[in-house]
């Protein structure tokens, strides 16, 4: 028994030197809404009827500065600091620091990533802005990490995820749901968010968002093509921060934990593209 038990993934929260640029490109060019912002000028951003789903923070640095994770419930997440407590995990506990969420609670991965958990979002409407395209969720979060088996073995024990996937010792993909994968994990040498997935309806939605984005003066970075792991269409870009995002489709749900077997890819066939192509140079 993991002594948490993660529901979903929540949100990102980035840290801008532009907040306005920024915000532009997530409400314009991504198609997320702009849901409010607080006396510290974080704008938070949503996609569907949670209250962010992105949250960008003013500051002197840009790039990534935490991540969320939705425990369920108020009540869970109670029992999630007891339990931690229990186990001996430190962790901090905060006032609802953000908008639009209650309590959470902050503890730090082997990594040294903070990882935000939390137990209730506000609602708001679902509608908004103008774009036709506007991503469902925030699918998946991939961090750069020191060692893959060993993040596993804290996200299992701590968190409650699953191991869906692994290449060798260079990548695994975990989810706390039936979405393939909401965590992955990646060794490349270095300490640091490789992307996080827009979750958009369909390839179609694809084609659309590259096709805005191009419109806009933006590049594909890579893509569209197939994930070996997790089966998911994918498209990735570069937000005027050079932090990188993926639109991705057609995520592989498993649906049974107990039947469902890991599959083991090899590094030496394709798996990051089933349709060919290799990532360019800057896109690890
Ligand atoms: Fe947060």
């Amino acid at each position: 028994m993991p002594v948490v038990d993660v529901r979903s993934i929540s949100h990102v929260a980035l840290k801008t030197r532009n907040v306005e640029q920024q915000t532009y490109f997530y409400t314009q060019m991504v198609g997320l809404g702009e849901t409010e912002r607080d006396n510290a000028d974080q704008v938070y951003l949503r996609c569907n009827t949670n209250h962010h789903s992105v949250v960008l923070i003013p500051s002197s640095e840009t790039g990534f500065d935490h991540y969320a994770l939705d425990v369920g419930s108020p009540a869970a997440l109670e029992a999630a600091a007891g339990a931690l407590s229990k186990a001996g995990i430190p962790f901090k506990t905060e006032g609802p620091a953000e908008l639009g969420q209650g309590t959470s609670l902050r503890l730090r991965d082997p990594d040294d990533y903070v990882v935000e958990l939390i137990g209730e979002m506000a609602q708001v409407a679902p509608t908004y802005g103008p774009r036709a395209v506007q991503p469902r969720k925030l699918g998946h979060i991939t961090l750069l990490v020191d060692d893959c088996k060993r993040s596993a073995e804290f996200y299992s024990e701590v968190l409650g995820f699953r191991v869906s996937d692994w290449v060798d010792d260079i990548f695994l993909w975990m989810r706390c749901n039936p979405d393939h994968h909401g965590l992955a994990f990646a060794k490349t040498g270095t300490i640091k968010m490789h992307h996080f997935a827009f979750e958009l309806k369909d390839f179609s939605y694809l084609a659309r968002q590259a096709d805005h984005l191009m419109h806009n003066g933006y590049v594909l970075l890579y893509g569209p093509g197939r994930h070996g792991p997790g089966e998911n269409h994918f498209e990735y870009f570069r937000d005027p921060e050079s932090n990188l995002i993926e639109f991705m489709s057609n995520i592989q749900q498993i649906w049974d934990d107990a039947t469902y077997e890991p599959k083991v890819w090899d590094s030496q066939k394709r798996w990051v593209n089933l349709w060919g192509p290799e990532g360019p140079a800057d896109f690890v």
